[in-house]
């Protein structure tokens, strides 16, 4: 049974209502850090803990706190990226609907180590009643003493608010997050400089994942050795997982990091198995963006070692026989799922969220959607399936941010490990006769692949 430390409580009844959470040790990190700590010490805390960024980058926590700048007389600020939009990815809204006060009390021990006075949750529109949910424990929280002036007679004042996004995916990218909530459309910034050194209204700003300001009440509570001890090598801690596909048990569930992910998948602590009887194809291991795994990857590496829930795992092998960790959203496919399909709904979201400022992603995106489109229906030829390929190269890298990347990735390691499944769409595309105007049409959609053996 893994340890928890983010939603070992979310079952406690009413743990939503300050009292609950309160009266279970809630804010007692803000304490300790407030009337025992130094900034500093708190910072010092969280890069003991090894944390690394859970909104899926990966970067590691106490660095890029230690990378913020401090001109004398400037505001600095933290953000939250609570705009959890990719596909797959469910975490942060099970968190904040949940258990709303942990964000808050990870916001007010983390604005405090970095300097913030003011800060911000950055929350996508579609999660619009999870905002009201946080903006009542906000309240809570000035009622109670822990926002506002003079926290706990400490000196330090912090002021917290909820800004909901108008449900845009590229608002996730921290820059475009910070023009769009500063007011202005969420085009992605040119780095450097990096949001550290220029951030909101051009002032250093941190932007940090939901889960990771969480994690950093329990790296307070309990000191950043102890977080660190939990985990393998350079993925400590603990990790939510949004459990997604053809599993007996979709769900958000917490796991100690090097948990292997064969026990993730097929124990009954977690998902329980392929629903239904069924084969596992692939998994698509961190949300929509990464690389997806042949079923004889998900389990094992290329080397023949037990593949784990850690970054480093996770990515044996680079592209050719890995993934990412990412967001953590695992998306499994059984035996029935048409690869080809999803790759192509995948395309659709990306060229639709593109935000259109650089050619390689805006034109490359609606190109590999087109052409993933009429492969799905049966209207492609082989020499697509490399077209597809290429038009991901010229995307890959050559972008201002990883959106472009993120499309390109899952339709060249789909073809990569799948090719077999876009050549079946383009070999047996039934033709019959289109009803209506005369011609001969293929069948739409081509029936998924069989499962190679
Ligand atoms: C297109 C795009 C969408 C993103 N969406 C999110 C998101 O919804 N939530 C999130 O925390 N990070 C998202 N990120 C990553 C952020 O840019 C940033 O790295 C992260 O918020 C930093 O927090 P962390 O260090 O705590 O992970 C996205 C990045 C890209 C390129
Ligand atoms: S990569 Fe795509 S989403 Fe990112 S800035 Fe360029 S066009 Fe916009």
């Amino acid at each position: 049974m893994s340890r928890k430390l983010l939603l070992a409580k979310d079952h406690v009844p009413g743990i939503r209502s300050y009292d609950v959470y309160r009266a279970n040790g809630g804010y007692a990190s803000v304490e300790k850090a407030l009337k025992t700590m130094s900034p500093e010490a708190v910072t010092e805390e969280v890069k003991k803990s090894g944390l690394r960024g859970r909104g899926g980058a990966g970067f590691p926590t106490g660095m890029k706190w230690s990378f913020l700048a401090k001109p004398e007389g400037v505001p600095r600020y933290l953000v939250c990226n609570a705009d959890e939009s990719e596909p797959g990815t469910f975490k942060d809204r099970y968190l904040m609907e949940r258990i709303p006060h942990l964000l808050v009390e990870g916001m007010i021990t983390s604005s405090f180590a970095l300097g913030a006075n003011t800060s911000f949750i950055y929350i996508r529109g579609e999660y619009f009643y999870v905002s009201r949910i946080l903006e009542q424990a906000i309240a809570e929280a000035y009622a109670n003493g822990w926002l506002g002036k003079n926290i706990l007679g400490s000196g330090y004042d912090l002021d917290l608010y909820v800004q909901v996004g108008a449900g845009a995916y590229i608002c996730g990218e921290e820059t475009a997050l910070l023009e769009s909530l500063e007011g202005k459309r969420g085009n992605p910034r040119i780095k450097p400089p990096f949001p550290a050194v220029e951030g909101l209204y051009r002032c250093p700003t941190v932007v940090n994942n939901v889960e990771t300001i969480a994690a950093v009440v329990p790296i307070v509570n309990d000191g950043g050795e102890a977080y660190a001890a939990i985990g393998i090598g350079r993925s400590t801690g603990t990790k939510l997982i949004s459990a997604s596909g053809n599993i007996n048990k979709p769900g958000v569930y917490e796991i100690e990091l090097g948990l292997p992910v064969e026990e993730f998948l097929f124990s009954d602590e977690y998902c329980g198995g392929i629903a239904n009887g069924k084969r596992l194809k692939a998994c698509v291991p961190g949300g929509s963006s990464v690389p997806i795994l042949p079923e004889y990857l998900v389990c094992k590496t290329a080397t023949g070692d037990d593949r784990l829930m850690t970054y480093e795992s996770l990515s044996d092998g680079g592209f050719a026989t890995g993934s990412m960790l990412g967001s953590g959203g695992f998306i499994v496919y059984d035996e029935n799922q048409c690869v080809v399909r999803n790759t192509w709904n995948f395309s659709r979201f990306y060229r639709h969220e593109s935000c259109g400022q650089c050619s390689p992603c805006r034109e490359g995106t609606g190109w590999m959607e087109t052409v993933l489109r009429r492969l799905e229906k049966g209207m492609g030829n082989l020499d697509d399936i490399d077209l597809l390929v290429g038009v991901a190269k010229k995307i890959e890298g050559n972008t201002i941010c990883p959106l472009g990347d993120a499309a390109a990735w899952p339709v060249a390691a789909a073809i990569r490990h799948f090719r077999h499944e876009f050549e079946y769409h383009v070999l047996h595309a039934e033709k019959v006769k289109d009803p209506k105007h005369g011609h001969k049409e293929p069948i739409m959609p081509v029936k998924p692949a069989p499962v190679v053996a």
